[in-house]
């Protein structure tokens, strides 16, 4: 079998290369191969990486049984578990799809707006005026307090507290780049520390889900945690709890860091582009439409996207572009290439809302969520809750940035945040 051409140096570098500099590596490799490039990260694997609109699409529409997840599944099943839509393949994973898609529909986010807005409100308190932080570690408090309250349905109290506070160091565990070398976890203490808290995490979890399976307001509650208890399949099964714990954890990794950095990056271009931040603030005065806002976000997720690739390994022989791919070759699509399409995105690093005023977004040019039978199950609800956070913050702050340089993109795990956690200055608008 013949594959795609790709860098020679040897495999040790090609795997530190993606780990520690994805983005320049990505750009290198586009450069010199085009957009289909083998990538060889033994003992990782070798790969596939795919940026061309035209592959992507075949992607995208693949059936469940050909494209599986391509990451290690046992390994991710030790803390999302067996029956996560991040393990399941084929009609499993589209049994599970179908009983928790219902809960994220679009109009259902309304619901979340006033919580969202309090969050938010109360997170700010903590900021410090005229003076430059970080609104990243701020930003991860939001989103990590708007699952437990919007996704699990947790109201304020000791379990929440307690809750909260096991996440965020169980989170903590995962945000170096080396977890990804799985040699180096095991002599850093990592899997200890991983168990206990593991166990501690699950125990609050099945004893929220025993209690909301009895509570008397559970048809009237409009979280998803509510919504998924309620949920049938199409024999009328329910969820069970292992089921209903290994979504809600889920949720929370996938939904969490992910929307934190979103709204850092978000930040980080706005305050590094005057004129956008302007228009930006006077639409949310006049408080009527959010189009602005909405291209805003749009195109913070195409020059940042925070996932910046993800995986399929084929179960199946499959033909893409000039190459046949055998059972077992994983294919990555760059979801960071494939947003700067120059022919899509003229100046395709250049940070321009304006692009997504006039068009919606191409699905095969624009991939921050991925898509097909994959797609982001949360993007809906991760655009609503970014929309209404970047509307409180800008109603009660002018932001400006502490320095005029762009932030680098460094990799966290699989995201990749702004170097310096999007610093900014705030001052109350009122002061003004
Ligand atoms: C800006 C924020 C977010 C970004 C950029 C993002 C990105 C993505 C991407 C690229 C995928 C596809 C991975 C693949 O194809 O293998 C994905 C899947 C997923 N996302 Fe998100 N996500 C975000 C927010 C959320 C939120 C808020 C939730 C839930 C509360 C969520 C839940 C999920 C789940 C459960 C999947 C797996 C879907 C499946 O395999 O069927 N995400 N996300």
């Amino acid at each position: 079998m013949s594959l795609p051409p790709g860098p020679q140096s040897p495999a040790w570098l090609q795997l530190l290369r993606w780990v520690l500099t994805p983005t320049s590596f990505m750009e290198a490799c586009a450069r010199r191969y085009g957009d289909t490039v083998s990538i060889n990260m033994t003992p990782l694997g070798r790969i596939v990486m795919i940026s061309d609109p035209a592959q992507v699409r075949t992607v995208f529409s693949g059936d469940a049984d050909t494209w599986y997840t391509g990451t290690d599944r046992a390994e991710l099943a030790a803390v999302v578990g067996a029956n996560s839509l991040l393990t399941l393949q084929g009609d499993a994973h589209m049994r599970q799809r179908r009983l928790i898609q219902p809960s994220f529909q679009g109009e259902r986010m309304r619901a979340y707006g006033s919580l969202i807005e309090e969050i938010t409100r109360n997170d700010m308190a903590t900021w410090p005026e005229g003076k430059p932080f970080a609104l990243h570690p701020h930003m991860q408090g939001v989103t990590l307090d708007v699952i437990l309250q919007a996704v699990f349905g947790l109201s304020e109290g000791e379990r929440l507290d307690a809750l909260r506070e096991a996440l965020i160091n169980f989170l903590r565990l995962g945000q170096s780049p080396l977890i990804l070398l799985p040699w180096l976890r095991d002599v850093t203490g990592t899997v200890n520390r991983f168990l206990v808290l593991h166990e501690q995490i699950d125990k609050l979890i099945y004893a929220e889900i025993s209690e909301r399976r009895e509570a008397s307001d559970l048809q009237s509650r409009t979280d998803i945690l509510s919504l998924m208890l309620q949920a049938r399949d199409e024999n009328d099964q329910p969820m069970t709890d292992e089921e209903l714990r290994d979504e809600l954890v889920t949720l929370l990794l996938a939904g969490h860091e992910t929307t934190a950095t979103a709204l850092a990056w978000t930040f980080e271009r706005l305050v590094r582009h005057p004129e956008a931040m302007q228009r930006l603030v006077a639409e949310i005065d006049a408080g009527e439409e959010d189009k602005y806002l909405t291209a805003v976000i749009r195109e913070s997720l195409r020059v940042r996207p925070v996932v910046p690739v993800f995986a399929r390994r084929l179960n199946k022989p499959v033909t893409l572009g000039d190459y046949d791919y055998p059972r077992g070759t994983t294919i990555v699509p760059s979801v960071y290439l494939t947003n700067r399409n120059p022919e899509r995105f003229p100046e395709p690093t250049a940070f321009r809302p304006e692009r997504f005023l006039e068009d919606k977004p191409d699905p095969y040019t624009w991939i921050p969520f991925g898509g097909g039978l994959r797609r982001c199950i949360g993007a809906s609800f991760a655009v609503y809750e970014m929309n209404t956070v970047i509307r409180t913050v800008l109603s009660r702050y002018s932001l400006t940035a502490d320095r005029p340089a762009d932030e680098r993109l460094r990799r966290r795990n699989i995201t990749l945040t702004p170097s310096r956690g999007a610093r900014v200055i705030a001052q109350p608008r009122t002061a003004r």
